[in-house]
């Protein structure tokens, strides 16, 4: 069908409504939230990460572990990823959307563990109500070779991408070193670390990045769809860098509220494998995308997890007579196999799990 090409094209075809195949049924539409929630905002809670490697630690940490239990998400400032990285990788992304419609078309691919993934939607195969959302999906890093297969354009595309996730690579891992300390895993004020300390470690370091770069376009009636509708991200952590323009809303106690961006901030969110290795205690929380009829939007989400092959199952010590197991074991494959076969009322990956 012709929506599958995305909605850059559409608009670039000169549309001035939002066609049927992108209208949500009344209840789902933002419009009603907004209104009933007066466009409330929320200023999650902020994570200095200099506070947090420095003298500092003890009650930074202890204001992460509140935010992981209470919101999901937090935002990272001070986090030592020089402004030009960011920049680039920002200013690539757009240069890549306003490509020509074939330069981009050439990643379409229905292969879910392709290097490189363009597409629409969230789903395309399976979405009935599409989103006003096209994206670019890499693996990170790519494995031998699957480098060849990134875009060639622009022709900065690689070296910025390369920087980029090398640098978020680093503090996801200084991150979840964090979070493993908070759930009293590992023990960083000693020396040497255990081995099986170091085990759990490793695991981290070797694991999964994907980078998602998405464009919501401007769109003539926003409030008649959403970028990307409510769901839970699949891995540990994700850590976004999002534009000027707002649009992320997560859910807070029932409410839809908007994240503020901080510019240059990362917003981190705890995804379904760390709700399920806390077994309960960290939370990954909805959250879904606004688009607005002003500006188009970018955001990039790097999304990390232990490796593809590896089984996901709650920490063994977070698990005793108060604290029942609450989650099966769940790997990629159940993922994929969930995704392929999920239904537009579909419940969330993580429920599926229970
Ligand atoms: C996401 O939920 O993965 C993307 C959020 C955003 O674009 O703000
Ligand atoms: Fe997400």
């Amino acid at each position: 069908c012709k929506y599958q090409r995305g909605v850059k094209h559409l608009c670039e075809s000169g549309i001035t409504r939002v066609p049927s195949k992108y209208v949500l049924p009344t209840q789902e539409r933002p419009i009603s939230e907004r209104t009933m929630s007066n466009g409330r905002n929320i200023s999650l809670p902020i994570i200095d990460f200099a506070e947090l490697q420095g003298s500092n630690r003890s009650k930074a940490l202890k204001n992460l572990s509140k935010a992981c239990e209470e919101f999901g998400f937090f935002q990272v400032v001070n986090h030592g990823i020089s402004i030009e990285v960011i920049r680039h990788m920002m200013d690539v992304s757009r240069r890549f959307f306003e490509l020509p419609f074939e330069e981009r078309s050439k990643y379409m691919t229905s292969d879910m563990q392709s290097p490189a993934r363009y597409g629409t939607s969230f789903n395309q195969n399976k979405d009935g109500v599409f989103c006003w959302r096209d994206f670019l999906k890499l693996i990170c890093p790519p494995s031998s070779g699957a480098l060849s297969l990134w875009p060639t354009s622009p022709s900065d595309l690689r070296q910025a991408v390369v920087s980029y996730s090398t640098e978020t690579r680093l503090l996801f891992t200084m991150l979840i070193e964090a979070i493993l300390e908070c759930l009293g895993l590992i023990e960083t004020s000693k020396n040497n670390y255990s081995d099986e300390e170091e085990s759990i470690l490793k695991d981290f370091g070797d694991g999964s990045q994907l980078m998602v770069i998405n464009c919501y376009p401007a769109c003539p009636e926003p409030e008649l769809t959403l970028g990307m509708p409510p769901h839970s991200d699949y891995g540990f952590l994700t850590l976004l860098l999002q534009d000027e323009v707002e649009g992320l809303q997560i859910q807070d106690r029932g409410k839809w509220v908007t994240v503020e961006p901080i510019p240059h901030s990362f917003v981190v969110n705890v995804g379904d494998h760390l709700e399920i290795f806390s077994n309960g205690r960290y939370k990954s929380v909805l959250h879904r995308v606004l688009v607005n009829s002003a500006k188009s939007r970018i955001s990039v989400a790097s999304l990390h997890s232990i490796s593809f092959e590896q089984v996901i199952r709650p920490s063994p010590k977070l698990i005793d007579e108060h604290n029942p197991r609450r989650y099966m074991d769940t790997d990629f494959t159940s993922f994929l196999n969930y995704v392929s076969t999920c239904e537009p009322k579909r419940k969330n990956f993580l429920e599926s799990r229970k």
